[in-house]
């Protein structure tokens, strides 16, 4: 597969460029002294990725049907997402025939880019931000391995992380050399946060905590009241709220999308924030970071990422030109479409799913658009556990769901619904035959 290749491809390229470093006496000395490069010890362990196991599901994916990939969050490829979704083409393409963009953007963005998230941020909210307080990242990712580099690389730094969570966040504390600490997400109680547990774990080294509203991989939204909550909780720590909103306004079932930061006069908040999943353009990598911190704690953190961003790389100039127009409030059809679409299939999938014996999902998704599901792995036979379960369900059935172990949950999967309904109810099959043909037989 593809990340396999390419890691492969980039193997390869060190290997050229440490052989051609070497210059005349390559042969053993070249590999005497490739011996002895190290690397940076996060990366050096091979800790499973969400890339990676993917990778190697689909190799053993069984051959002579289509896969129904329900593995990794990009809607981007159906068809039925896009609708309405041309302005976005258009603004970029504009921006490229202007010929004005063509030049290095400012590191942490153009203003024009920055003023229309502000404004973005800002409508209705109750606290106003500035923009100044913006800053535009490589992604959402980018966003979240520039505030673990500024959080996280202070010295003996933890950082405390959902789980389930979202894998980029454990690998950027890590490489920056913090300590993620795991609080746990209760499938019993709307996957809130386990706020003791918070408090339990939280010390006088604790950097921040991140909030992902709505939820990746569960599909919650956060009610007012469990914001305030959790802002409270971090005031009492004396820590800032990271606040991932990547799937902001991608709510349905009657929920409402509340902003983290109209908490933000209890406790500063860092929101983050990306084009990838609500305007279905994963590959234009674009996301921001955004201060709000009205009583002025955050300042020097604030610099701290002005400072990184001077010496590391934002997204294109032609992508942030387009952001003013993208995020206009002038594509009311567009959104209402994705919106329905995936309440359409967050229902089909929840009713179906429950419907078989050996799967349960506790809540129905309310946004995002991923749903954890837990195996009765002791009625499935073959099936040791959530790893098992993929692996047997893509060789047999063609279907590719995420393992939950890769993100911090065991005997559970992640089933991604960003899909047409007729997908959804075809994968739906397929799942359902595959548990039907291993559930142990009970003697009644
Ligand atoms: C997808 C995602 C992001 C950002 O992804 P990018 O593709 O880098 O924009 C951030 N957080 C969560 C929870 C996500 O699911
Ligand atoms: C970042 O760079 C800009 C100019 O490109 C400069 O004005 C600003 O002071 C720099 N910020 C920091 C914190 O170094
Ligand atoms: C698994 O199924 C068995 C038999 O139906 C049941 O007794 C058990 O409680 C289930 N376990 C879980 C974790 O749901």
């Amino acid at each position: 597969m593809a990340p396999t290749a390419q890691a492969a491809a980039r193997a390869e390229e060190k290997t050229c460029k440490a052989v051609a470093n070497g210059g005349v006496g390559v042969g053993k000395a070249a590999a005497a002294a490739a011996a002895v490069v190290r690397c940076h010890p996060a990366l050096a362990e091979h800790k499973a990725s969400i890339r990676g196991v993917v990778g190697e599901l689909l190799a053993s994916a069984g051959e002579g049907r289509s896969l129904i990939s329900l593995g990794v969050g990009d809607a981007s490829s159906h068809d039925c997402f896009r609708r309405g979704g041309e302005f976005a083409a258009e603004a970029v393409a504009g921006a490229a025939r202007s010929r004005a963009f063509d030049c290095y953007a400012p590191s942490y963005g153009f203003p024009a880019a920055r003023r229309a998230v502000a404004e973005h941020l800002s409508a209705g909210a109750h606290h106003r931000t500035r923009d100044s307080d913006v800053f535009m990242t490589a992604g959402g990712t980018g966003a979240i391995t520039a505030i673990a580099t500024v959080l996280g690389g202070a010295p003996g730094a933890n950082i405390l992380l959902p789980r389930p969570g979202f894998a980029p966040y454990e690998a950027a504390c890590e490489i920056a050399g913090a300590k993620p600490r795991f609080y746990d997400l209760l499938p019993r109680r709307g996957w809130e946060a386990d706020l003791a547990m918070v408090r339990a774990l939280a010390d006088g080294s604790t950097a921040a905590i991140v909030v992902i509203n709505p939820n990746n991989p569960c599909g919650a939204v956060y009610s007012a009241h469990h914001l305030l909550q959790i802002t409270e909780t971090a005031r009492d720590l004396g820590i800032p709220v990271i606040a991932d909103e990547v799937y902001a306004h991608m709510v349905f079932g009657g929920s409402k999308f509340v902003p983290m930061a109209s908490f933000a006069h209890i406790a500063p908040v860092i929101s983050i924030g990306a084009l990838s999943k609500r305007f279905m353009l994963p590959g234009w990598r674009l996301g921001w970071l955004a201060f709000c911190d009205p009583n002025g704690a955050l300042k020097h953190v604030r610099t701290a990422t002005e400072m990184l961003l001077n010496v590391t790389s934002g997204p294109a100039s032609i992508v942030q030109a387009a952001v003013p127009e993208i995020l206009s409030n002038e594509h009311h059809e567009f959104h209402q479409n994705v919106v329905h679409l995936l309440e359409s299939a967050a229902d089909t999938l929840y009713r179906r799913v429950n419907q078989i014996e050996a799967l349960q999902c506790y809540s129905k998704p309310e946004g995002s658009m991923f749903m954890m599901v837990e195996i009765n792995t002791s009625i499935l036979h073959g099936v040791a556990d959530d790893m098992d379960f993929a692996r047997e369900l893509i060789k047999e059935e063609c279907v590719l769901v995420l393992p939950g172990s890769v993100i911090g949950l065991k005997n559970w999967v992640r089933i991604f619904f960003g899909a047409p309904v007729s997908l959804i109810l075809e994968a739906c099959d397929r799942i359902e035959l595959f548990c039907r043909t291993r559930t142990i037989k009970q003697n009644d």
